[in-house]
C-alpha cells in the first residue's frame, strides 16, 4: 500500500528522471567514467604539514593514542568512543551525551578543504561542523580540552595537558614510542596532537567504486540525477563538499562531505534526521522557500529517483581504509 502511494506520487517540479531506472543488479560496465567528468576523484595520498611528516613509528603511536582512554580526564573515553571504526568512524548516535553536535566521520578528513585535483594546505584544513578550527593537529586538542567530550570536570584546559604528559611519561611503553616517533624527551601537548593527526591521515579511502570508475548503471544514473537537481551547488568536488558555511535553516553550517554518507547515519549537525529518505524530505521543504542562495533552483529527488541517488551515494564510500 505504502509503495503504491509513493510510486503514484509524482513530484510537481521538473520532469521525473526516474521513469526508466536501471535495475539494481544491472552489470557494472568496465571503467565507466564518473558521472561528472569535471569532478575529480580522490587522490591517493594526502599531504602532511611541513612540521609533521608521517613516519611509520608516528602513525603507530597516533593509532595507539586514538584508541587509548588514558587521554581522558577519568580514563574512560578515547577518540574511538565517538569515532568507531566499525561505524565508519562515527558513533551512530544523534549526538554524544552532553554534546550539541553529531559525531562526524574521521575518514578522509585528511582531505578536508579539497575542492579540485590540487592538494590543499593541510595546515589550513577546515574542521568541525562550523569550520571553527584549522588542521587535524589543532582539531585533536579540541576533544582533549572539552569537559563534555574527554577532559571531564576534574581538570581545566590549563591543567589537562600537564596531567596527560605526566601519565604518558610514567609509561615505559609510551616513552619508548614517543622517542621513536619524535626523538628523546618528546612527550608534549603538540606531539600528542601530531601523532594523532598523522594516524588520521592514513584513514583515507580513495578506492571506492566512484573513484575507480566502476559505478553500477543504477549508481551512474543516480550521479546524473544528483548533478541535474543541483546537489552539486554545494556538495561539489572530489569530497562532495565546497567546505563553505550555508544556512539551510537556523544556523550557518559547513557542507558536510558525502563520502561514506550511507554509513554515517543519523544525519545533519544535530543528528536530527535518521535516514537518507528523511534528508530528501528535508530538502523538499528547504527548497520551497530557500534561505541560502545556493539552494535556489535545487529540487529533491523524486521517490522514483531516490534509490538511484542512494546507490550513487553508497558508491562514494564503499571502501575501507588500507
Ligand atoms: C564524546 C564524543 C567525541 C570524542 C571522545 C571525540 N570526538 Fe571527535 N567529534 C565529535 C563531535 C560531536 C564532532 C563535531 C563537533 C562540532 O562540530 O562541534 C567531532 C568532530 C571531529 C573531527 C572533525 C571532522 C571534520 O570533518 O571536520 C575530527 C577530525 C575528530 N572529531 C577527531 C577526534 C579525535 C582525534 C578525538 C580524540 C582526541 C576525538 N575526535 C574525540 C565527538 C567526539
Ligand atoms: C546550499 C548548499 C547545499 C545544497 C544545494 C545541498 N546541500 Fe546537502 N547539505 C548542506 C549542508 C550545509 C548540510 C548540513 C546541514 C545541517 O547539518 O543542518 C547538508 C547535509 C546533507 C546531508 C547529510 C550529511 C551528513 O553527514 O549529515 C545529505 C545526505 C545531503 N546534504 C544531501 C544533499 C542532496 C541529495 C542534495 C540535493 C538535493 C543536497 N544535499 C543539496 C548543503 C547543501
Amino acid at each position: 500500500m505504502v509503495v503504491l502511494v509513493l510510486v503514484g506520487c509524482v513530484h510537481p517540479e521538473g520532469a521525473p528522471l526516474g521513469d526508466d531506472m536501471p535495475a539494481p543488479d544491472a552489470e557494472v560496465p568496465d571503467g565507466a567514467p564518473p558521472p561528472d567528468p569535471a569532478r575529480p576523484v580522490l587522490p591517493a595520498t594526502p599531504p602532511d604539514p611541513a612540521d609533521n611528516p608521517r613516519t611509520p613509528a608516528k602513525v603507530a603511536l597516533g593509532r595507539q593514542l586514538f584508541f587509548d582512554p588514558i587521554l581522558s580526564g577519568d580514563r574512560t573515553t578515547s577518540c574511538a568512543t565517538c569515532h568507531r571504526p566499525e561505524l565508519a568512524f562515527t558513533d551512530g548516535r544523534p549526538t554524544p551525551p552532553g554534546v550539541a553536535r553529531n559525531s562526524m566521520t574521521v575518514l578522509n578528513t585528511a582531505w578536508n578543504g579539497l575542492v579540485d585535483a590540487t592538494p590543499p594546505d593541510p595546515a589550513q584544513a577546515p574542521m568541525f561542523w562550523d569550520n571553527r578550527t584549522r588542521s587535524l593537529e589543532a582539531q585533536a586538542k579540541g576533544p582533549l580540552t572539552s569537559a563534555a567530550e574527554m577532559m571531564g570536570t576534574h581538570y581545566t584546559a590549563q591543567t589537562i595537558f600537564p596531567e596527560l604528559v605526566a601519565r604518558l611519561s610514567a609509561s615505559p611503553d609510551y616513552t619508548a614510542k614517543f622517542d621513536a616517533a619524535f626523538g628523546g624527551s618528546s612527550i608534549t601537548e603538540d606531539n600528542i596532537a601530531r601523532a594523532i593527526a598523522a594516524y588520521e591521515r592514513t584513514l583515507v579511502t580513495p578506492q571506492t567504486s566512484f573513484d575507480r570508475g566502476q559505478l553500477s548503471p543504477l549508481a551512474q544514473a543516480g550521479g546524473q540525477i544528483f548533478d541535474a537537481i543541483g546537489c552539486t551547488n554545494c556538495h561539489s568536488g572530489p569530497m562532495f563538499s565546497d567546505w563553505k558555511l550555508h544556512r539551510l535553516r537556523g544556523e550557518l553550517i559547513r557542507t558536510p562531505s558525502l563520502r561514506h554518507v550511507t554509513r554515517t547515519a543519523p544525519y545533519m549537525h544535530d543528528g536530527s534526521l535518521a535516514t537518507l529518505p528523511n534528508v530528501f524530505q528535508f530538502y523538499r521543504q528547504a527548497t520551497e522557500n530557500p534561505v541560502d542562495p545556493d539552494l535556489r533552483g535545487v529540487r529533491t529527488p523524486t521517490p522514483q529517483e531516490a534509490p538511484a541517488v542512494e546507490a550513487f551515494l553508497a558508491a562514494l564510500g564503499d571502501s575501507a581504509p588500507p
